[in-house]
C-alpha cells in the first residue's frame, strides 16, 4: 500500500516531505496530489508530458504475457539476487505492472516496495501487485519524488536508467539491480521477423553510462527458451525496442511462414552495481 512508503516520498514541486490526508498526499506548503481509486498517486508535475508511457493496450498485453509465466525464470533469479541483500525499501524504477517487484517482495519479507512508472495504466496495476508495495506515477528523466538515501535497493528491468537519480535516492551502501536483453535474445527470430537487433555492446554502454555513480559488482547471464504462440510473439515484440519499428501487420505476415507455437530463445543479462561514494 502507498501508506507503507509515504515516509520516503517528497513533493515534486518543492521537495518537502509528503503526508497522507483523506484521499491524497500533501506537503507543508500545501501542494496536493490525489490518490486514485486504484491506490496509486500521480506525482508528475503538471507540465509533464508522458511521451514514452505505455498505453493501456501495451500494459494489458504485457500483464497477460508475464502472468502466463514465460519470464518466470528471470523473475525468480532477480528476486533471489535481491533477497540476498536483505532489503528494507526496494524502488522499482520503470516497474510496469509491478510483476518483478512483486516477486522480489515475496522473497524479501521485511521489505516494502515502490513501483515508479510514467504510465498511469501501469501504476494502476502495480498498486495492486503486492500488499507491501505502493505505486507512483513519475518521470525517470526528472528528479524522482523520493528522499535522498531512502532506498537500499533499486531495481530496473528493461526500463530507462537515470544514474544520477538512482545514486541520489540510494543509501551509501545501496545496490542497483538491472536486467537487460543480451545480444542473443530471441536468436534467429530477430532476422526472421525483421526486428531491431540488440546492440552487441549494450552492457558495456550501460556500464559506461553508470560510471561515476556505480561500479559493477557482479553479472550473470540467463538463457531460457519459451514456446510462444504467434499472438504471444506479437506481445513480446511490442514489449521491446522493435515495438514502433515493425508494424504489427508486417509482423503477422512474417509470422505466417513460421510454426505456431514456436520456440523463442530468451537471453538476459542481470547486473548488480554498487553505489559509489
Ligand atoms: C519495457 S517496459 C518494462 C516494464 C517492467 N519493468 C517489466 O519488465 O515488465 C518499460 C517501462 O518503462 C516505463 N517508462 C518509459 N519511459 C519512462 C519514463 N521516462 N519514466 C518512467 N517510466 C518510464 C514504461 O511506461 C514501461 O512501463
Ligand atoms: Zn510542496
Amino acid at each position: 500500500m502507498l501508506a507503507d512508503v509515504v515516509r520516503y516520498l517528497v513533493c515534486p514541486v518543492c521537495g518537502a516531505g509528503l503526508e497522507l490526508v483523506d484521499r491524497g498526499l500533501r506537503c507543508p506548503a500545501g501542494h496536493a496530489f490525489d490518490i486514485a481509486r486504484q491506490g496509486y498517486a500521480n506525482l508528475l508535475p503538471g507540465n509533464a508530458r508522458p511521451g514514452t508511457a505505455d498505453t493501456p493496450e501495451m500494459v494489458r498485453a504485457r500483464d497477460e504475457f508475464l502472468t502466463a509465466g514465460h519470464f518466470t525464470a528471470l523473475a525468480d533469479r532477480l528476486a533471489w539476487n535481491v533477497s540476498r541483500a536483505d532489503p528494507a525499501f526496494v524502488l522499482d524504477a520503470g516497474a510496469g505492472t509491478g510483476h518483478y517487484l512483486s516477486r522480489v517482495l515475496d522473497r524479501a519479507p521485511k521489505a516494502v516496495g515502490l513501483a515508479l512508472d510514467i504510465s498511469k495504466h501501469a501504476a494502476r496495476r502495480a498498486a495492486k501487485a503486492h500488499p507491501r508495495c505502493g505505486a507512483v506515477v513519475a518521470d525517470l528523466w526528472r528528479p524522482f519524488p523520493i528522499r535522498d538515501g531512502a532506498a537500499d535497493t533499486v531495481v530496473n528491468v528493461f526500463a530507462p536508467r537515470n544514474a544520477a537519480e538512482f545514486h541520489r535516492v540510494l543509501r551509501d551502501d545501496g545496490l542497483l539491480f538491472t536486467v537487460t536483453p543480451s545480444p542473443r535474445h530471441l536468436g534467429t527470430l530477430v532476422e526472421a521477423l525483421g526486428l531491431l537487433s540488440i546492440d552487441k555492446h549494450k552492457t558495456e554502454r550501460m556500464d559506461a553510462a553508470l560510471a561515476g555513480y556505480f561500479k559493477l559488482d557482479s553479472r550473470q547471464e540467463l538463457e531460457t527458451e519459451a514456446v510462444l504462440t504467434h499472438g504471444e510473439v506479437i506481445t513480446l515484440v511490442g514489449m521491446g525496442p522493435s515495438a514502433h519499428h515493425v508494424p504489427e501487420e508486417q509482423l503477422r505476415e512474417r509470422l505466417e511462414r513460421l510454426p505456431d507455437p514456436l520456440p523463442a530463445p530468451l537471453s538476459f543479462v542481470l547486473s548488480t552495481y554498487r553505489r559509489l561514494e
